[in-house]
């Protein structure tokens, strides 16, 4: 398999950015709400240093996804013939999900770093914040529920190709032959 995509498959490089934010995605939206959920401060902080640190490892992954797809690949050209809303659909949910994701990791860092909680967690310790009165967390709280109907939207448009179609979609993203 080659690091570029091709016409009909993804590069090695955009699969494994894929699936590693994939996975990344579901282990933040976990430890977001286990924290927010925890009644035990010390619990609270040990999955808020988690959460910051994989939080912008994604800022960090998708800036270069943006920057490998902008200047060193070409997307696969789309399977099986699309209606125009179907392109569309897809479109703007995959260019939905890289701006989700940015805002998520903006408006967590803001959170963070508007109340202390950044000082507190990764300097001298101390109570963490009430990080529900902070603007930014906010936007991180209702930005996560638009981040998870798009990654479902996503998971089910990929399904329905895969199962319903039955036209292969999946391969393209390296789960399968
Ligand atoms: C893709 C990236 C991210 C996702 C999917 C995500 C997801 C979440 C979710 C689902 C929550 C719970 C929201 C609620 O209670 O309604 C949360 C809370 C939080 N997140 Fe994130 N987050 C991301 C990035 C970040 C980053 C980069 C930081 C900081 C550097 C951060 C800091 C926080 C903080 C401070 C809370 C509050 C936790 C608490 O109340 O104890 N997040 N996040």
């Amino acid at each position: 398999m080659s690091l570029k995509s091709t016409p009909r498959r993804y590069g090695t490089i955009a699969i494994l950015i894929h699936w590693i934010t994939a996975a990344a995605i579901a282990v933040m939206l976990g430890t977001g709400l286990s924290a927010s959920n925890a009644s035990d401060p010390a619990t609270e902080a040990g999955l808020l240093r988690f959460h910051a640190i994989v939080g912008v490892c994604i800022a960090v992954l998708t800036v270069f996804r943006i920057v490998w797809w902008v200047f060193f690949d070409r997307r696969p050209e789309d399977g099986a013939s699309p209606s125009r809303l179907e392109h569309l659909a897809a479109r703007s949910v995959h260019y939905g999900l890289y701006l989700v994701i940015l805002v998520m990791v903006a408006s967590g860092m803001g959170t963070l770093i508007t109340t202390g909680g950044n000082l507190v967690l990764f300097g001298g310790g101390g109570a963490l914040p009430d990080f529900a009165l902070a603007p930014p967390f906010t936007v991180h709280a209702i930005v996560a529920r638009l981040l998870l109907i798009l990654a479902l939207g996503h998971i089910a448009a990929a399904l329905y190709h895969q199962f319903i179609r039955r036209d292969n979609l999946l391969a393209r993203m390296g789960l399968g032959r």
